[in-house]
């Protein structure tokens, strides 16, 4: 092997090593960008679940079954490096039938906005592009700009207190499909 030869082998693997370093210091930094930008997505109970969060007294609520608007504080939340406490994750309608709860989230499932609760009509309302929905989440217009029903959640009562395993769900599509 002549020498000119011996040196651009060996600036060959010099190259290859220093890539090779520098894709492996990367890869954890890359793994970890997601959570570092939505830190809340990664909330859990542990086991890979939709943690429960306890929302109100069910005595709060109203018993003629009309809905009561609560914010939803998440005890415990932990992404890639930290646990946060009490973390404010949305906004629910709860409703009552004896001891039956259902749990609406409060975000519109076209785009997102805040659903409004109207007394005069007894329904709900989303005043950005005029959805409305029954006091069961159904939609009640042939043309509403929403796709699906208002997104219900997992609820249970214990020792008197509802709660619930809150989710946000993709926008604007028919299916109601979890974000995280
Ligand atoms: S966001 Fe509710 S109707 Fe568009």
């Amino acid at each position: 092997m002549d020498e000119e030869e011996d040196t651009s082998r060996r600036k060959f693997i010099r190259v290859a090593t220093i890539g090779a370093s520098a894709a492996c210091g990367l890869f954890p930094i890359a793994a970890g960008i997601p959570s570092l930008l939505d830190p809340v997505k990664k909330s859990s109970d542990g086991g890979g679940k939709v943690a429960w969060s306890k929302v109100a007294p069910i005595a709060s609520l109203p018993e003629d079954g009309s809905p009561a608007k609560f914010e939803v504080i998440q005890e415990k939340v932990v992404d890639a490096w930290t646990t946060y406490k009490d973390v404010p994750v949305g906004a629910v309608y709860l409703t009552r039938k004896g001891d039956e709860v259902v749990a609406f989230n409060l975000k519109c499932p076209h785009l997102g906005c805040a659903i409004d609760f109207r007394k005069q009509s007894n329904d709900y309302f989303c005043p950005c592009h005029n959805s409305s929905f029954a006091l069961d989440g159904s939609v009640t217009t042939e043309n509403s700009p929403s796709p699906r029903p208002m997104d219900t959640m997992e609820t249970k009562v214990e020792k008197g207190d509802v709660w619930i395993r809150f989710q946000q769900f993709r926008p604007n599509i028919p299916e109601k499909i979890p974000l995280s």
